[in-house]
């Protein structure tokens, strides 16, 4: 066993167990899915994906050369059909696949039956503009019903979908569209945003312009803004998808024919074009979507609230819930638009059971007061979720009393667009949680910590999270790149996936997730995770949301920054900044304790909702700031950088 690489600071020690209310109903209450996935890993994925439609079974589970897996290999399926006909064929056509609310508050019902018409439909129209098999198609829409239904119709012929977040620029659309050489675009007119058009299909023509790789562009009528037609490359929804006929037969894929590419640009690099395939993929998101939610298609509302354009909309709010048949809440627009209660008249509205979103949201929730979600009826939600970040413990505790009035398990799920689907997560009926830990590898799933020298760190300790098994969902590539792909995952540690995410495990063999290991601060020679001094700061009960950055330091090496939030209503003064770096020094260590606190309304994030410190450990070191085109609002970080260079003693150490 080797050292730590990572130091282990911040010790929670409150547990929750499921109730007994929920166990009596759960999916999953003991320990015998860990045992049964233990002893036959590839026999436990290989049972759930028998319980998907294939048109030919596989030969093979599993073939593994590395880094290089191939899953249920030689079978044959459709992922179109197994999101939607074999329901309908099952007898459930008039069960509602979404309840779509628009972002101005106009709603409509999906059912599977009409999913299915809408899904041939499109298909047909994806074939009349000449989509074959193969051919990647570009997708920039906002959040409407539309969209999934694309998404399945490039599926249903074999053609690959590369959805392009909404909020990006024309450039980074272009250059995905270019990367991954799609011949058609499908966008809508306009986007809500916030009462506002975001103009998408302005957007695609200046993205498009010179490129006569795109044959056509496919536009949805959504905020009726005038938009240029150019004829014949631009065609409308309503005109060319509309009097389809409503069959059409699915092409059968072969298991490890690609189903999407989806670029991921993390913080930092030229964005990841990930490539995943169909079979696996959808065992794996379907496994773990119904056991993670504990999901029963006949009574829940399920309701993921992210975006499509990332990969928590893909595996979560289209594949694995369609998969195992759910009624979904599909919400156009922003959580606190007209207003800060419209999340929660939405759970109250639909009766929402599950509600999945990112510690963003929950800490933006947090910092709006607890006046709106107590303003309504929430008692129909039996379970909360969290992805995306570290969950501070406690925002954690705030999600479990004011929004699962302390009778929802919490599932803090992490993974990541490479891996496809949820890898590390409770059961919700069988895990006892702990606030701020993702606790336990799904099974069927092998993680490890592992230190500089890639030898595994000691339980408890901390290092470097990676993946050692290959698993059905993970990515087959970086598309055009393959250098790159074994580079990224494969080389720091042979043999082993490399997650690029600091981790430890407590005494109990609990993994906490400590955030990436680029931002990992090394103060006189101790490596501090970000995550457990953020979770200091926000553990005080003024503060809603921090940062914290190592800015280079001539005696330390590096000194710990701090950018905090604070929630309504209080006062940012010198005395409270005081009390806050004294505060992480009696929490977890005087080592941690602050070197400078600023005070900021916002901060910089990327348009997925993850703090970007790269832009402020430049801020605090005052170099370039580099490449914000991932940036959510680059007038934050302007802001923020003004106070930081006026900060009293911004740079004194005490
Ligand atoms: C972070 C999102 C801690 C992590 C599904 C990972 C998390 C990156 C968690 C992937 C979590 C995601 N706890 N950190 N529960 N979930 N992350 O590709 O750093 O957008 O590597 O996928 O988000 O982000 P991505």
């Amino acid at each position: 066993m080797g050292t730590d690489a990572i130091d282990d600071l911040l010790h929670e020690n409150r547990q929750f167990t499921p109730s007994d209310t929920f166990k009596r109903d759960a999916l999953i209450v003991g320990a015998g899915i860990y045992d049964d996935a233990n002893q036959d890993p590839l026999g436990f994925w290989a049972q759930h994906a028998a319980e998907l439609a294939w048109d030919r079974e596989w030969d093979t589970i599993l073939e593994y050369d590395a880094p290089h897996a191939k899953w249920f290999v030689g079978g044959t399926l459709n992922a179109s059909v197994n999101c939607v006909d074999r329901h309908v064929d099952a007898g459930h056509g008039s069960q509602v696949a979404y309840h779509f609310e628009g972002e101005n508050g106009d709603s409509r019902t999906i059912t599977y039956a009409q999913l299915l018409s809408d899904v041939s439909r499109a298909a047909n129209a994806l074939k009349q503009l000449g989509v074959t098999k193969g051919d990647r198609v570009a997708i920039y829409m906002p959040m409407i019903p539309e969209l999934p239904t694309v998404m399945l119709a490039c599926a249903r012929i074999g053609a690959v979908h590369s959805v392009v977040f909404a909020g990006f620029s024309a450039k980074a659309l272009h250059d995905r569209i270019v990367d991954a050489g799609c011949t058609l675009v499908v966008t809508a007119d306009g986007a809500w945003r916030r009462g506002d058009v975001f103009p998408l299909k302005d957007n695609v023509d200046d993205a498009v312009a010179d490129l006569t790789q795109v044959r056509h562009v496919l536009t949805v009528k959504r905020t009726e803004t005038a938009v240029t037609m150019t004829s014949p490359r631009d065609v409308w929804w309503h005109e060319v998808v509309t009097g389809q006929p409503d069959t059409c037969t699915a092409e059968p894929m072969d298991s490890e024919d690609l189903l999407f590419l989806l670029y991921t640009s993390g913080t930092t690099g030229k964005p990841k074009c990930i490539m995943h395939t169909t079979g696996g993929y959808l065992t794996h998101v379907a496994t773990t979507h119904r056991y993670v939610f504990d999901l029963k298609p006949d009574t829940d509302v399920y309701w993921c609230a992210a975006d499509i354009g990332w990969v928590t909309g893909h595996s979560y709010i289209v594949y694995g819930p369609l998969a195992n048949r759910t009624t979904s809440v599909l919400y156009e627009g922003a959580p606190n638009f007209p207003n800060e209660q419209r999340i929660w008249s939405l759970i109250a509205k639909y009766n929402v059971t599950q509600l999945y979103t990112a510690p963003t949201a929950i800490r933006a929730f947090m910092k709006w007061g607890d006046q709106h979600p107590n303003a309504h009826d929430l008692s129909s939600l039996r379970l909360l979720g969290s992805v995306g970040e570290p969950i501070n413990p406690e925002a954690w505790m705030w999600y479990h009393t004011v929004i699962g009035k302390e009778r929802c398990p919490i599932v803090d799920t992490w993974w990541q667009t490479e891996t496809g689907g949820i890898m590390i997560t409770p059961l919700p009926g069988a895990t006892t949680t702990k606030p701020g830990s993702a606790t336990f590898p799904f099974p069927g799933v092998v993680a490890s910590i592992v230190n500089d020298d890639g030898a595994d760190v000691a339980i408890p300790g901390g290092g470097y999270l990676t993946l050692d098994q290959p698993w059905p969902g993970m990515l087959r590539g970086i598309w055009g790149d393959e250098q790159r792909f074994i580079d990224t995952y494969f080389t720091r540690f042979p043999g082993r996936y490399f997650a690029g995410d600091g981790a430890k495990r407590d005494a109990d063999g609990y993994f906490w997730l400590l955030g990436r290991v680029d931002d990992v601060m090394n103060v006189s020679g101790h490596r501090l995770s970000t995550t457990e001094v953020e979770s200091a700061l926000v553990s005080h009960p003024f503060v809603a949301e921090a940062a914290v950055i190592g800015r280079k330091d001539p005696t330390t090496g590096q000194a710990i920054a701090a950018f905090v939030t604070l929630r309504s209503g209080i006062d940012e003064t010198e005395e409270l900044a005081q009390e806050l770096r004294q505060h992480v020094a009696t929490m977890i260590s005087p080592i941690a304790k602050p070197a400078s606190l600023l005070f900021t309304a916002e901060l910089p994030k990327t348009r997925s909702g993850k703090i970007m410190r790269r832009l402020l450990r430049n801020i605090a070191e005052d170099g370039a700031l580099g490449d914000t085109t991932t940036l959510a609002d680059a007038s934050v970080v302007d802001g923020i950088k003004e106070k930081y260079l006026h900060m009293p003693a911004a740079h004194e150490e005490t």
